[in-house]
């Protein structure tokens, strides 16, 4: 069943019944003011940290579940009679509904007794604001007279301290009503100098910063008492919970139409000059008075709306292909490059899933997530990467997250994820491949963010690498630390505590527990490192790598084969995992995708054996399960991996960041009917139609899908922030399209279903655009015959980008047979 429909040429998810299987939800903001909207305008806004500087409450974990947003209520004034034009949180009954999701903004329409009202919210280029434009209409045959209520409510800053540090916060709350303008200051009469402000194009009718005097006493968000009587309180907030609520009286005519505008903003002011005047307490205003007079007025708005499409039609014009198959076309071209965006801004903060106070920015998480995004914004790859590595630390190790605000390295979790290191090499590298950008390497980057301590980034890589080279266990394979990949594979914890957690408690001293997934990507990186190396002439390092990769392919035929598949780990006893030996947990994907990645068993046949017994194994109708058999109970040598019911999460959910690892892989040998339908079964949107199942947004990957294990397979969690946005992105793209950047230029080697009898994509690459058409004559799945540059024949199927710099468009023709 859908709940909706896709509207490609709008760049539009419509959803046409608000009550989705969950809230299906969007996100404003492009750079540091950041919003998360569900389809009934729930949701909150922070700027760069959802747990630091959050503007608005939410309340997780509610029922019903999706409950705080920006809210707006309706009331005809002659019948008493209110509703909310986005459904919640009245849930009145609405004539016509539709909430059209677009990139970086969200427009909910529906009309009621023939009153029309049409909501766009967004957040301009630029800006720490987001614009609530609403078109209201009236096509009845006589006129209304209307109340439109605003209502937000405002979070003290820490969204983890507003959640729970009741003692002092209902005591702190500070608010100033000026010019019809709502300011919340808390805490801004002592160390903070930023405050936020809600704005109303139109004169007031009253207004309202006093949640309980808003909804009265014991009343919800469904019936507020002001919105019932019609009449504001004009309440100033003291303490307890302070929100915004405007109210502006409307009355329209037949026909008539009306644009009414909200801002919400966020504004900083310099430490010595937080006050106007000086030496009082009234917050200094100045800053903000240029956008509320620009975005209040409604041809300012749409001109910031039409940038920002503009900004997204350039931002997606880097790449578009068109294949025989439309869910590919419409996730390659809008919503897949669009979720790779969300999940560089967000990392794993803010969703409906993640609390945005609980995780910073991952370091292997970013790291992987530049695959998907660098091409759309390599300068801010470049900067995320120069982030990412001056948190490194001077072993070579990471810390495992850090903090968007401080950019520090977040302590609580620490490091001693002993993959994390490896994907910096893999992340950079990508970075090269796409900018060209060598000089990246040469930059100075500290160490664990210590002034004096920079080293150019190359130094960093050359750490990672040894870091673990400096990490091997019992079988020369790498030792696994508190996790690898696989946060949940916990190999040293050993932990019987309830409450303690599984990545940071380690009561093993970790010197034997040792992962092969370690083993295939730090292959993976060596061969990276050769190539950066190569181009460095630093042939020291070219060497080391390239016998380090050689040395520990050995080790891997040597432990860490099972005969028909790559093997996952040895445990602190020594014992293997992922083996026929075991009863459960016989067969996992990681090694097995990132093994073949590394280019281990693609020429003895051991690849293609170990994709077999994934099939057989593994693979279902919903995708590709993480293991197999499930772990039916806790093994405490096993960590929280068994922790999780059967066939949910790392316990053989399907895991979907890790599938488009085997598309590679499949890709990789050849066989691209294989890499193709498993690229369509976590496909989200052609998941569409079993939308009641599925339950989470059509249009962007989930992190997990239930595995065949459990009771509700099919059923999707996790949605937006996850690693499968940017694998898959890079699986469709680069593996099974097969337009792949090198070092030295853009390779063209599809692995596609052998009945397409081609694509077209357009690639714009260092600044070229490459207008590129394959054809398939033969109906393979591999293999190209020949490949011609503006109408002449290269030599292989690299196009070399120093031969095409400074051509602005060039054609390019590929013959696969
Ligand atoms: C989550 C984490 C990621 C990890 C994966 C598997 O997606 O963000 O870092 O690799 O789970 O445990
Ligand atoms: C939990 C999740 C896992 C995630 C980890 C991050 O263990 O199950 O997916 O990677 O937290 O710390």
């Amino acid at each position: 069943m859908k709940y909706g429909y896709f509207d490609d040429t709008a760049r539009e998810y419509v959803i046409t019944q608000p009550d989705t299987p969950l809230p299906w939800i969007n996100y404003l903001g492009s750079e540091a003011y950041f919003g998360l909207i569900s389809n009934t305008a729930g949701g909150y806004s922070f700027y760069k940290d959802a747990r630091l500087r959050r503007l608005t409450r939410y309340r997780y974990n509610n029922s019903p579940l999706d409950m705080g947003g920006r809210y707006l209520y309706l009331r005809d004034n002659t019948t008493g009679k209110f509703w909310s034009p986005s459904w919640m949180p009245t849930r009145t009954q609405l004539d016509e509904y539709e909430c059209r999701h677009g990139q970086g903004y969200t427009v909910i329409t529906s009309k009621l007794n023939g009153i029309k009202s049409s909501t766009r919210y967004f957040v301009p280029l630029g800006e720490s604001l987001e614009i609530w434009q609403m078109t209201l209409t009236n096509e009845n045959a006589s006129s209304v007279d209307l109340s439109l209520f605003s209502a937000i409510e405002f979070c003290l800053w820490d969204a983890n301290d507003d959640a729970t540090n009741f003692q002092r916060n209902y005591s702190i709350g500070q608010m100033e009503i000026v010019d019809e303008v709502i300011y919340h200051k808390t805490e801004y009469r002592e160390r903070r100098d930023h405050f936020a402000y809600f704005a109303c194009s139109e004169n007031l009718a009253g207004f309202d910063t006093i949640r309980e005097d808003f909804l009265g006493q014991y009343r919800g968000w469904n019936e507020p008492q002001v919105v019932v009587s019609g009449e504001s309180t004009n309440t100033e907030a003291h303490g307890w919970q302070p929100i915004g609520s405007h109210h502006v009286k409307v009355s329209l005519k037949a026909g008539e139409s009306k644009q009414v505008i909200f801002i919400l903003g966020y504004q900083e002011n310099p430490k010595d000059d937080k006050f106007d005047p000086p030496g009082s307490q009234v917050i200094n205003k100045q800053r903000v008075k240029a956008a509320l007079e620009n975005y209040l007025k409604a041809e300012n708005a749409d001109k910031a709306f039409n940038e920002l499409r503009d900004y997204w039609t350039m931002l997606l014009g880097k790449m578009q292909v068109t294949t025989p198959d439309e869910d590919t076309n419409r996730m390659v071209n809008i919503w897949n490059a669009y979720q790779c965006m969300v999940t560089f801004n967000m990392s794993r903060s803010a969703s409906y899933f993640e609390s945005g106070i609980g995780r910073g920015m991952g370091f292997r998480d970013s790291n992987q997530d530049l695959l998907g995004f660098v091409h759309m914004i390599p300068e801010r790859a470049r900067e995320r990467i120069l982030d990412l590595s001056a948190t490194q630390l001077k072993n070579g190790g990471a810390f495992h997250q850090y903090q968007p605000l401080t950019k520090r390295g977040n302590n609580d979790v620490g490091s001693g994820f002993n993959d994390d290191p490896a994907w910096l090499v893999l992340g950079v590298s990508a970075y090269i491949k796409e900018s060209g950008d060598w000089s990246i390497l040469d930059e100075l980057v500290q160490y664990e963010n210590e002034p004096g301590s920079e080293k150019p980034l190359y130094d960093h890589l050359q750490r990672s690498i040894q870091y673990t080279l400096d990490r091997l266990g019992p079988n020369q394979l790498p030792l696994i630390g508190r996790a690898d990949w696989n946060d949940c594979l916990n190999l040293n914890c050993f932990s019987d505590t309830p409450g303690q957690s599984f990545q940071t408690t380690t009561n093993k001293d970790g010197t034997v527990a040792e992962s092969v997934f370690i083993a295939g990507l730090f292959v993976l990186a060596c061969k990276e490192m050769e190539g950066l190396a190569k181009y460095c002439g630093d042939n020291d390092e070219v060497e080391k790598v390239t016998q380090a990769a050689a040395e520990m392919e050995k080790i891997v035929w040597k432990a860490g084969w099972d005969g028909d598949w790559f093997r996952r780990a040895y445990d602190d006893y020594g014992h293997v995992l992922g083996s026929k030996e075991n009863t459960e947990g016989q067969i996992f994907i990681e090694p097995q995708g990132i093994c073949i990645m590394a280019g281990l068993g693609v020429e003895n046949g051991n690849a293609v054996k170990a994709l077999d017994s994934v099939a057989e194994h593994l693979a279902t109708p919903h995708g590709i399960v993480l293991q197999q058999p499930a772990f039916s109970q806790y093994y405490l040598h096993l960590g929280e991996i068994s922790s999780y019911p059967p066939g949910y999460k790392e316990n053989a959910g399907i895991f979907c960041h890790t599938n488009p690892w085997i598309m590679i892989a499949e890709a990789i040998v050849g066989r691209g009917d294989k890499a193709f339908d498993y690229y369509k079964r976590i496909n989200p949107s052609v998941r569409e139609e079993i939308s009641e199942l599925h339950k989470c947004e059509p249009y962007v990957y989930a992190q997990m899908i239930a595995g065949k294990d459990a009771p509700t397979h099919g059923e999707a969690k996790n949605s937006w922030l996850s690693g499968t946005a940017a694998w898959n992105y890079a699986a469709i793209t680069q593996s099974i399209l097969g337009i792949q950047p090198t070092l030295d230029g853009l390779e063209i080697s599809p692995s596609i279903p052998a009945g397409w009898d081609g694509f077209t994509a357009i690639r714009n690459y260092r600044g070229v655009t490459y207008n590129i058409t394959v054809t398939n004559p033969k109906h393979v799945s591999k293999g190209v015959e020949k490949v011609l540059v503006n109408g002449k024949q290269i030599g292989g199927s690299l196009i070399r980008a120093d031969a095409q710099a400074g051509s602005g468009e060039v054609n390019v023709e590929v013959v696969m047979g």
